[in-house]
């Protein structure tokens, strides 16, 4: 009798260990470990798909190897196109990440129904055939080359695929699949990296693109698609608050393409719409203006956006004063409050603070630190400030504010969208500094004010 093969995996971070162990000594977890089944010992993982051709490898020389320029299966989804590099990628295996229900399944329903030319697979381990139908005829879509297949064997899966020959791969999702080469449960450690090196030697071996669609956490892994990240050629991960309607598609790994791409979208009541215009649409819409709001110049990924950022600084009735952020950090909060205190005399320490970025977006662009400062002191003062007023620029421990990055195309964004003023730091330079020491101030139709301390930013605003 073949030797069964069993090993213990961390099931935060899938470190491997022979014995159970209490703390993982590669995340730090406690009690993770989980003994899984990885090989019965009959055959070898690699006879699910046999494809490979027996030859002697070869050591090429790099210049020697041809240059072939990358083909791409472009979709009708331009936000995908864009977070993908360019279009699906022929042979490349994309992990979809993202918390439950955040229309991961919607996204790539649409997109497969949307794909008229191609042959398209869409193998679905979560939900019924009857509930896709269903969701087609809400997103109003139909496509003749789009095919179902509600199976969770790789086996089976891997036959429906040889006769079907599909164009593209769609697996929703890895947890559901189940390699019967392998023991343990679905969505185990081992169940879930032997489901995915199958799909990566098909889609290798017969140069189809595979979308794998994973969940996440809220904490960002538990047992999970993170584990995978080396295994695929691309992760994108789709986020938002599921209480709003905008979802972003960003890209953590491309090895096709650039990582700082981004993706909007807005869920509507028949699926996914494209938001090829974000500033506007982040900003709410109001009739007059109100204290504690101010607009920040802010680039996510290569597009510039202007976003609404939003304070309540209220006198505290408990005892510890609290903050309480939503889309910003809180330790970033933390340290603006200091900065406010200690360097412009600001008396935060007893007042609750709560700030909030409209829409349900997360934002990690420092730039945006200037906007939370002149929306705090807004609050702080109750007085609102002028609609027509931007800001971007990242502030520092002493109360300086520092430059940011891509400024020129942050001011042209704005005066794109009708701001007539934009705060920016003193010491912030032209993009090709090379041409000139200073913007070019007479370009733009917008005023430019350019400050160097947070206590200047007070005198110009009240
Ligand atoms: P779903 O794609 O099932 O999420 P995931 O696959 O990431 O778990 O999307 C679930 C949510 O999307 C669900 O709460 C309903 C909502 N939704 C809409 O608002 N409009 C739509 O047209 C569709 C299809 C779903
Ligand atoms: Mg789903």
């Amino acid at each position: 009798m073949a030797k069964i093969k069993k090993a213990f995996f961390c099931q935060n971070c899938g470190q491997e260990s022979p014995k159970w162990i209490g703390k993982c000594p590669s995340c730090g977890e406690w009690n993770t470990f989980v003994e899984e089944i990885i090989d019965k010992g009959e055959k070898s993982k690699k006879e699910n798909w046999k494809e490979q051709k027996a030859g002697q490898p070869q050591t090429l020389k790099l210049s020697e190897i041809e240059k072939k320029p990358q083909q791409y299966l472009p979709t009708d989804d331009e936000e995908l196109n864009r977070v993908l590099g360019g279009g699906i990628v022929p042979g490349s295996l994309v992990l979809v990440a993202g918390e439950p229900g955040i229309g991961k399944s919607t996204l790539f329903l649409q997109n497969g129904l949307q794909l008229q030319q191609a042959v398209v697979l869409y193998i679905s381990g979560e939900e019924s055939e009857q509930q896709i139908r269903m969701r087609s005829d809400r997103l109003n879509l139909q496509s003749e080359s789009f095919f179902l297949l509600t199976e969770t064997n790789t086996a089976s899966i891997f036959k429906e695929i040889k006769d079907l020959q599909p164009d593209i791969v769609i697996v929703d999702s890895i947890q559901t699949l189940q390699s019967p080469y392998v023991e343990s449960a679905p969505g185990s450690i081992s169940q879930i990296r032997t489901c995915t090196a199958e799909l990566q030697q098909f889609a290798k071996a017969s140069q189809t693109p595979v979308f794998i669609i994973g969940h996440i956490n809220k904490e960002g892994s538990i047992a999970g698609p993170k584990i995978l990240e080396h295994m695929v050629d691309t992760v994108l991960q789709f986020e938002g608050d599921q209480h709003y309607q905008y979802r972003i598609l960003r890209t953590l790994k491309n090895r096709f393409g650039s990582t700082s791409e981004l993706g909007i979208y807005e869920m509507t009541g028949t699926g996914l719409r494209q938001v090829s215009n974000p500033s506007e649409i982040l900003m709410s819409e109001k009739d007059e203006s109100l204290s504690g709001v101010a607009i920040g110049a802010s680039i996510e990924g290569i597009r510039p956006m202007l976003i609404e950022t939003q304070a309540l600084v209220t006198h505290s009735v408990y005892g510890v004063p609290q903050r309480t952020v939503n889309g910003f950090d809180l330790r970033r909060l933390q340290l603006l409050l200091a900065v406010l205190e200690k360097r412009g005399g600001f008396q935060f320490g007893t007042k609750d603070v709560y700030v909030n970025i409209a829409g349900g977006l997360k934002v990690s662009d420092p730039s945006i630190d200037l906007s939370i400062v002149s929306a705090l002191l807004s609050s702080y003062e109750d007085e609102p400030l002028p609609e027509q007023y931007c800001f971007a620029g990242e502030v520092g421990l002493s109360g300086e504010i520092r430059p940011v990055n891509r400024i020129e195309q942050r001011i042209s964004e704005a005066e794109k969208l009708g701001f007539e003023k934009i705060f920016i730091s003193k010491y912030n330079l032209p993009d090709k500094k090379k041409k000139a020491q200073q913007i070019d101030l007479e370009r733009y139709h917008i005023e430019i004010v350019q400050l160097s301390r947070i206590d200047e930013l007070y005198e110009r605003l009240f």
